[in-house]
């Protein structure tokens, strides 16, 4: 596919954009703690516009900083000591021949750092009572670092906002638009979107006003037409202005419709936008709406309302929402938006832009809406890319290469062994990946199974493997003999977790699988010695004929097979309520199991970030899968598994299977074997720290940058 649409250049008002494609924005808590933009900010920056991308939106620059603010290391824009920092990243970008904008913000009443320093939170006018349930799903570590802890523990102090203070968030607006031009940027983005101050002003349910700046529509959006009016005044003719807008708010009563955001859309065009972004919110009245909107799940999740604006006005359209190229490419043939806007996409890798350019599609890293980069806002601290180490870490992190082209061996080719060869690789050691069963992979096969995305990681992961000269070694043992019989210099162990089976009498139960049996089972990798042990005839039969057509070698055929000859019976009860327990009770109650989970300690989903943790929830909240916390399994028979809840009352629940999701724990015996034999090595990912994907990837990367 050429993406010719995509790549095409393009215009927004005076300003020429090389393509389509625009890096959304995205608050990174990356600047410095007093608002300037220092290294990070800047090479994380540098680094999107290398990779080819149109036009890049810096995400949330505080007008009034550190007032309005809502994360601890925001960009500010309120003074002229943020210039020198902010003149340096624009020249950084344009360096690379992309262009840059500015988000304006003034987080109005979720100004949680306004709360927490004591600051007055501005309103349009008193708002209504608010009530939610996400914090229900936190552990106490993030319970006490959560962003608006400090609204518990400070109440805030509300100013509703008279004709003054509007006067001066105009004014703001004004001179920050004015000192972004003056910084060398091409243009801004006027945030009046996600329920922020120009937003709360939009908004029927938030706005109660009965002055001129509340009732009417064009009462609403007068703070909006006037901030437009005054930063066009304040800026040059072909510098860029437009507004990012939601076209919806969801789960609001009398919150702003589609209908609404085209009436608002056309007032910012005759105010002099040059275009419009189309987003939408959520209020998080559970932490499963923050997955609606703003940071959509579902693919393409607002490309029609995009749609729906465009044909209400004449100035561009930008998109945004899991857009996957293909679909963005059409979504410009067709005319349905202009520009696109990708945020996570570009955080996994920012490249894209050149690889789709370059015709290198599946080399691609792909985002797997893992929500860890956005989990990180949530608990004040810096964003990371569960799949990509390198983001924020762009001036620490560089791939040199290799003083002496070594012979490296690495042990395992699960996420942390592949990626090690991969980079390895690149750096120009001599390497060889060596996999004691038939499939690269590990548990990331598995993983993929019960969250697809996971296979788009596998999928990129082994082609990039199969694009340099790596030798790869399947099944073989990598004993000291193997390993110095090919030359191995230095050796990377990344042999994954052990799984103890926990002291819990009846675990040797025929109905009682431990996820590595399973995995094996599925994924074919030693499937033989558990299918004696565990499998009845029909089902060995069934695995065989899977096997044999080589079915087990596609995520997505094995998915398919898995609903024939999965082994687990109705009533399955799963013992452990971490990331694998929660993921394999989503992909069982898929499949029609009655599933409960049993978890010893007070949380579930430890391992899972916040937001990705709040959607699983919800989702077996849904399906009524019992997720009972503080339970002491005392034993397992052919029945039911026995238990005591946390008061010390014995329970028990019937199950035809039991899987245990727990005991999973660093695995050094093959590395120790191996260092005994006096061979130079290291161990990274699930054996020597239990950290999933992104443990894998970022120990893997740290690992081979280091060699
Ligand atoms: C880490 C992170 C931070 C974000 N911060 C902002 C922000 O500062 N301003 C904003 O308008 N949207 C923000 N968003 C939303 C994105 O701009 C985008 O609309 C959303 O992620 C959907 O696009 P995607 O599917 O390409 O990620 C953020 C998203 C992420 C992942
Ligand atoms: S952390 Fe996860 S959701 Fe965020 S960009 Fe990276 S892969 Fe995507």
């Amino acid at each position: 596919m050429s993406y010719k649409n995509l790549l095409a250049p393009g215009r927004i008002g005076d300003l020429e954009l090389r393509n389509r494609i625009i890096m959304a924005p995205m608050g990174s808590n990356f600047a410095e703690v007093d608002g300037t933009c220092g290294e990070r900010i800047q090479a994380y920056y540098e680094a999107r516009a290398a990779g080819g991308a149109g036009l890049l939106i810096m995400g949330v620059c505080s007008i009034a900083f550190p007032a309005g603010t809502a994360e601890p290391y925001q960009v500010g824009v309120s003074d002229d000591r943020f210039i020198p920092g902010l003149s340096q990243l624009a020249e950084r970008v344009h360096k690379h021949g992309a262009k840059i904008a500015m988000q304006l913000q003034h987080a109005g009443k979720t100004a949680t750092r306004d709360m927490a320093e004591g600051r007055e939170l501005w309103v349009p006018s008193m708002p209504p009572p608010f009530q939610t349930d996400m914090m229900k799903a936190l552990t106490p570590d993030e319970l006490s670092n959560f962003i608006s802890a400090s609204r518990t523990r400070n109440r805030p102090t509300i100013r509703v906002m008279q004709q003054p203070d509007i006067e001066q968030m105009i004014e703001w607006f004004a001179s920050a638009a004015e000192r972004a031009q003056r910084a060398g940027f091409d243009g801004v983005e006027i945030h009046a979107a996600h329920s922020y101050i120009i937003a709360g002003f939009l908004s029927a349910y938030y706005n109660q006003r009965d002055d001129q700046y509340g009732g009417s529509l064009e009462n609403r959006a007068r703070l909006m037409v006037e901030v437009l009016h005054a930063v066009r005044a304040r800026t040059v003719k072909d510098f860029g202005v437009w507004l990012r807008l939601d076209a919806y708010e969801l789960h609001t009563d009398g919150g702003i419709t589609l209908e609404e955001c085209k009436a608002f859309a056309a007032m910012a065009e005759a105010a002099g936008a040059d275009a419009v972004s189309i987003s939408a919110y959520a209020a998080i009245k559970n932490g499963v709406a923050f997955t609606e909107a703003p940071l959509v799940q579902k693919p393409a999740g607002f490309l029609d309302w995009a749609g729906e604006v465009k044909k209400s006005i004449s100035i561009p359209v930008i998109s945004v929402g899991r857009l996957e190229p293909d679909v963005a490419d059409k979504a410009i043939a067709d005319g349905t938006c202009d520009f696109v806007a990708m945020a996570r996409k570009m955080l996994a890798d920012p490249e894209l832009p050149n690889k789709l350019a370059r015709n290198e599609a599946a080399s691609i890293r792909p985002c797997i809406y893992c929500y860890v980069c956005v989990s990180q806002i949530f608990v004040n601290e810096r964003v990371k890319c569960a799949v990509n180490p390198f983001t924020g870490a762009e001036s620490q992190k560089v791939i040199m290469p290799a003083e002496k082209a070594r012979h490296v061996a690495i042990v395992g080719g699960g996420p942390a062994g592949l990626e090690a060869a991969r980079l390895a690789s690149l750096r120009g050691f001599k390497v060889s990946l060596i996999e004691r069963s038939n499939r690269l992979g590990g548990t990331l096969f598995f993983a993929a199974l019960a969250y697809p995305e996971n296979g788009k990681l596998l999928d990129n992961l082994l082609h990039q493997v199969a694009q340099l000269p790596i030798t790869v070694h399947l099944n073989t043992a990598a004993t000291p003999e193997f390993l110095q019989k090919i030359g191995a210099e230095h050796v990377l162990v990344a042999n994954g977790a052990r799984r103890d089976a926990p002291d819990i009498p009846g675990t040797d139960g025929k109905q009682v699988w431990s996820g590595d049996e399973l995995r094996r089972l599925m994924t074919g990798d030693r499937a033989d010695e558990v299918a004696k042990a565990k499998l009845s005839i029909t089902q060995r039969t069934m695995m065989k004929a899977g096997s044999l057509t080589g079915a087990t070698n596609s995520t997505d055929a094995l998915k398919q097979l898995s609903r024939l000859w999965m082994p687990l019976g109705k009533r399955v009860v799963i013992i452990g309520g971490g990331l694998v327990g929660l993921e394999l009770a989503e992909f069982l109650v898929e499949r029609g199991r009655q599933v409960s989970v049993l978890e010893p300690s007070e949380s579930l989903g430890r391992e899972i970030s916040i937001v990705r943790r709040w959607r699983v929830l919800d989702n077996l909240n849904k399906h009524d899968v019992p997720l009972l916390t503080h339970c002491t399994v005392q034993r397992i028979d052919q029945q039911a598994v026995h238990y005591q809840d946390a008061e010390g009352v014995s329970l028990s629940l019937t199950a035809d299977s039991v899987v245990l999701a727990i005991g999973a724990g660093p695995d050094e015996t093959l590395a120790n074997k191996l260092r005994e034999a006096d061979i130079p090595l290291q161990s990274i990912g699930d054996c020597n720290n239990l950290g999933y994907i992104e443990g894998a990837i970022r120990s893997a990367t740290d690992a081979v940058l280091a060699l």
